[in-house]
């Protein structure tokens, strides 16, 4: 009878057995499943464990500060974190097509860690959150197939780790079940699913910090609301986005010529198709007046409802 107190002595055993003294590194990325592996490889090895967080300025607000209160600040994990905005927006610049800004941003991604990582030394293992849905997916049985920039890929040659994967017999709602039984937070292991080039897909077209900006201020705005209506564990994933087109509006005596912005909110099982969530009518009103009103150069908020199929959840 399979639990999951067991499962987490069990692996935390064969942690120890596997690393021994040698040391391991992890790359975090904010979302669930990097942060799970975390805190049970600190649970198990303590200090052996280095985390490195590759902030690239595509997070939502705060959220690069909640995780690093969370896993540095409670639960004591020794992370390096990079800011590495710049770097980012300089590769992003002029870019538009969405291909390109998600291979860019992959690849800035395995850089920075990289770049990292070859500054630490006597590090033996790479610890990832491959799920088991990831191995199916991959068909094989070794992690070679990295799906996407969340697991660390491409490392220098010189740099030979073993690989640690925890996970990679758990489902996405198991390891949600082993990161509330390790203690952690439960808005961080509920968190809605969060693409890995972020808020990067949601500025359509070319990415800018002004543009940036305005996605999380108003993505900000609506998570807020989406809580304080109690809806954010009944819709799957919401969020904002910047389709760059202005168009006039009046406030107060003048006109204004500003952005659009587009709510974007669905309910799902797996992200494979999804409805668009019906929220109520009042709760969008609200948001809509606090998104004009709270973010600068918004004048006018549309509501997007198309099921995916025909249409995406991401607009990018
Ligand atoms: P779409 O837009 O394809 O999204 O309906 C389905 C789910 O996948 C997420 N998504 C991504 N996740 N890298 C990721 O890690 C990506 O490039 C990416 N594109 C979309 C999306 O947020 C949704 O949950």
């Amino acid at each position: 009878n399979w639990s999951m107190d067991d499962f987490i002595d069990q692996q935390i055993q064969k942690i120890r057995d596997t690393v021994g003294d040698k040391k391991v590194l992890l790359g975090l990325s904010g979302g669930v499943d990097s942060s799970v592996v975390g805190v049970l490889l600190h649970k198990a090895i303590g200090t052996q464990l280095t985390s490195i967080f590759v902030d690239h300025g595509l997070l939502r607000k705060n959220e690069a500060d909640q995780v690093m209160d969370s896993l540095k600040g409670k639960f004591g994990l020794n992370i390096i974190q990079v800011d590495a905005q710049k770097r980012f927006l300089d590769k992003l610049a002029g870019v538009s097509d969405p291909e390109k800004k998600r291979k860019i941003i992959g690849n800035e991604f395995i850089q920075v860690f990289n770049d990292e990582a070859t500054k630490l030394n006597g590090i033996d293992f790479l610890a990832q959150g491959t799920l088991y849905t990831d191995v199916i997916e991959s068909g094989t049985s070794t992690a070679q197939t990295i799906k996407s920039h969340h697991n660390v890929g491409g490392l220098p040659d010189d740099m030979q780790f073993k690989l640690i994967e925890p996970l990679r017999t758990l489902f996405k709602d198991e390891v949600r079940e082993l990161g509330e039984k390790l203690g952690m937070p439960h808005d961080l292991v509920w968190r809605q699913p969060f693409p890995g080039p972020g808020l990067g897909i949601r500025v359509i077209g070319e990415v800018t910090e002004d543009k940036l900006q305005i996605v999380r201020d108003s993505d900000w705005v609506l998570r807020d609301e989406i809580a304080k209506n109690g809806l954010d564990e009944k819709i799957w994933q919401y969020f904002t986005v910047l389709p760059g087109i202005r168009s006039v509006g009046v406030m107060g005596d003048g006109r204004t010529y500003d952005y659009t912005i587009g709510i974007r909110a669905v309910t799902s099982i797996d992200g494979m198709t999804a409805d668009f969530a019906q929220i109520p009518w009042d709760v969008l009103q609200k948001i809509s007046t606090r998104i004009v009103n709270e973010v600068d150069h918004v004048n006018r908020v549309v509501y997007d409802i198309t099921s995916k199929p025909p249409a995406t959840i991401e607009w990018e």
